[in-house]
């Protein structure tokens, strides 16, 4: 039985005064039990961030890190930090990352690497892009973004794999409950061919314009274990609606 999680993705937004905003709406409600939840904030609100969820059932992640551990490194931060803070999660390999900043499976790769060696939870994300989808790629992508950013990894024993098509991020649109169902059952399949991955206990979250309205018809689908949420997770009262679909 794979426990839901339910991750906010906050992406470069927030302020102080919004971080403490939102956090007090979302602690105030979380249920004790149900899904597992964490909350990503951007790097500068992450002490803070960490300092509001102590004691409570939301944990705090980071978007990224470094590959290296430490050093001159101008502007990176790196997993041993994230963990120094009180960080628990980092997401890797998500495709602004990989658009914006021209990341590599093999830089996912290394980052997969030092995150699981500083004691992180890893979230790899993964995604075809809408020309892929349409021209029958989807899954060529995914499959050679998992081997790429998992094969030859040493310990990914609770290793969470983010979906997420490009085509769905922002703008509104979704894959369907039975397109990203079929492609979770997909993943699963790459992952039980990879050494030291357990594909059964591995959560696959399906992220891409989740939303209160949508989140039950994607947590029915077998395969699909919880949320990587971003637009909605700025709202409390949408992400605790997402966190309650996934207690049912
Ligand atoms: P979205 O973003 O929910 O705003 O589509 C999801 C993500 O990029 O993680």
């Amino acid at each position: 039985m794979r426990q839901t999680l339910v991750v906010g993705n906050w992406k470069m937004n927030g302020s102080r005064a919004s971080v403490a905003h939102l956090l007090g709406e979302i602690l105030e409600a979380i249920p004790a039990s149900g899904a597992e939840v964490a909350v990503c904030p951007s790097y500068v609100h992450l002490a803070q961030a960490i300092e509001l969820c102590a004691g409570s059932a939301v944990a705090v992640g980071a978007q990224d890190c470094s590959r290296m551990p430490a050093g001159a490194y101008t502007g990176e931060v790196s997993a041993d930090m994230l963990v120094d803070q009180g960080c628990r999660w980092v997401i890797l390999g998500h495709s602004e990352r990989r658009q914006y900043h021209a990341e590599s499976d093999a830089l996912i790769a290394e980052k997969l690497s030092a995150a699981v060696a500083a004691g992180l939870q890893v979230i790899v994300c993964v995604g075809e892009t809408r020309e892929q989808r349409e021209s029958g790629e989807a899954e060529a992508v995914v499959a050679g973004q998992l081997r790429g950013a998992l094969q030859g990894q040493e310990n990914l024993a609770g290793l969470v794999v983010a979906y997420e098509p490009v085509w769905a991020i922002g703008t509104g649109l979704t894959a369907s409950p039975e397109q990203a169902q079929a492609m979770h059952a997909f993943i699963r399949a790459c992952l039980s061919g990879l050494a030291g991955v357990d594909a059964d206990a591995t959560r696959v979250l399906y992220g891409g314009s989740v939303k209160a309205g949508n989140a039950n018809q994607l947590f029915a689908q077998q395969d699909i274990d919880g949320a990587l949420v971003g637009g909605a997770a700025l709202d409390a009262g949408e992400f605790l609606a997402i966190v309650g679909a996934g207690a049912a």
